[in-house]
């Protein structure tokens, strides 16, 4: 018989490797929290046209990456590829404005993009998303980037920089725009079949190929700098210098556009070198005018997703996090040393204690053996002798050297010894 496998570029993520995103969620509440967010958790299912208003029907997320299919009456629905839009989609919908001015959300949970799966890029993959509405302050979007980088410190992310730019506004950016595309007319011959469609349509997103030739086909093009209007360049500039304040370092990016349409003035994406093509590891900006174009209040708003199997692909490479281990491993030798080795592992757990056990018993060898695969620091050995005797062995695994332990109160004696040792 066939068997029946997960689909291409989704993962199970195994009892093995699951203390990683643990670590990862636990920290991420802890430091969000600090900064005043609160959780939201929208559905996974979206109607299409969340999506294609917001991130852009000419961006390849939408036009190429859609999880989309119609439902049993027809309607077109989407498997979320990004948080963003859901969260601006919920705060109109219950009509969130009219709590406090600044609001800050996050969300943790699986995002859907039908990418050519390779490592670092799936195709069900999980985002850390955290977004604020409410106001325009620069000193908000230095705040959300000195987080960011915060909370990659508190984990010990090591090999990673902030990139920052400015797309400027619905004001300034038509006029870079119309340049970009008379500049690319002039490389029109040297664009990839895509690029040449897409410098009518959305001539920003070329800055985002990949391909080589359309690489160099941008050398000596415009910037967005050189034609962001005097607003836009004063809010840049006290974004930029918040962030020193904040003593955050930063690299000023003016080539990145990232690949949502939503965005405008401020973006930003956090980036390394250790994860081979798959080079960023979060990225957001400002979006002002996207809720109102979902048909909600004029609102700004900011925010950033994290992509969490790149981050804990650098975390595996940056430290070593085995989940918790075993304090204790009760190894048994023969049958009532069984019985009562099970009912003191259970007593032990309930008293606060990682305690395993040697399920069937085997070999004082195999169950040794067993023992130090886990890592367990010592090992009581328990035997029908030792149960006469009223005293049993235990073990420190990297000395050898063994204490005896009363069995009369077993669990007391087992915690206190195993306080001292700690
Ligand atoms: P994004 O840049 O499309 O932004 O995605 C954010 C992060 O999600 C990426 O930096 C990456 O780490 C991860 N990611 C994206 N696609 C994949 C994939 N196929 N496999 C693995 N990881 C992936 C957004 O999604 C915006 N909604 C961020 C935002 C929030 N902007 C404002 N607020």
């Amino acid at each position: 018989m066939e068997r029946i496998q997960a689909i291409k570029g989704m993962n199970d993520i195994l009892p093995s490797e699951v203390h990683w995103w643990q670590a990862v969620e636990t920290t991420a509440r802890e430091v969000l929290e600090s900064f005043g967010y609160r959780e939201i958790r929208t559905p996974i299912v979206e109607k299409l046209e969340l999506f294609a208003r917001s991130i852009g029907e000419s961006t390849d997320i939408v036009e190429k990456e859609m999880y989309s299919f119609p439902d049993r009456k027809g309607r077109w629905l989407t498997l979320r590829p990004e948080a963003t839009a859901s969260i601006v989609r919920a705060y109109i919908q219950h009509n969130l404005q009219a709590d406090p001015l600044v609001q800050k959300f996050y969300c943790i949970g699986p995002m859907f993009r039908h990418e050519r799966p390779q490592k670092g890029r799936y195709r069900q993959f999980h985002q850390i998303d955290a977004e604020v509405f409410g106001i325009e302050d620069p000193m908000l979007d230095a705040e959300v980037m000195f987080m960011l980088c915060r909370f990659l410190e508190r984990l010990g992310v090591q090999g990673v920089g902030l990139h920052i730019n400015s797309l400027g506004c619905r004001r300034c950016r038509p006029d870079f725009r119309e340049a970009l595309t008379a500049f690319l007319a002039h490389r029109a011959g040297e664009l990839c079949p895509d690029c040449d469609r897409r410098r009518h349509v959305n001539p920003l997103r070329v800055f985002d190929c990949k391909v080589e030739r359309c690489r160099d086909a941008l050398d000596g093009a415009p910037e967005l700098q050189d034609y962001l209007c005097p607003d836009c360049r004063d809010h840049f500039h006290r974004v930029q210098s918040y962030l020193s304040d904040l003593g955050t370092p930063f690299e000023l990016d003016p080539r990145m556009v990232r690949g949502l349409d939503y965005y405008m003035r401020t973006t930003f994406e956090v980036v390394t070198d250790r994860l081979g093509a798959q080079n960023a590891v979060g990225g957001g900006g400002r979006y002002d005018g996207l809720m109102k174009d979902l048909g909600g209040p004029d609102l700004p708003g900011i925010g950033f997703a994290i992509g969490m199997e790149r981050l804990i692909l650098l975390l595996q490479q940056s430290r070593s996090h085995s989940g918790r281990v075993p304090d204790l491993f009760v190894a048994v030798l023969g049958d009532r040393a069984l019985r009562e080795g099970f009912r003191l592992v259970q007593g032990l757990r309930a008293r606060g204690i990682a305690a395993e056990f040697s399920y069937g018993g085997g070999s004082l060898k195999s169950q040794m053996r067993r023992a130090d695969k886990l890592g367990v620091p010592h090992v009581l050995i328990l035997g029908d002798e030792e149960l006469e005797s009223g005293k049993a062995p235990l073990r420190n695994m990297s000395s050898k050297e063994q204490v005896e332990i009363s069995l009369a109160d077993a669990e007391t004696a087992l915690m206190e010894y195993l306080r001292r040792c700690s």
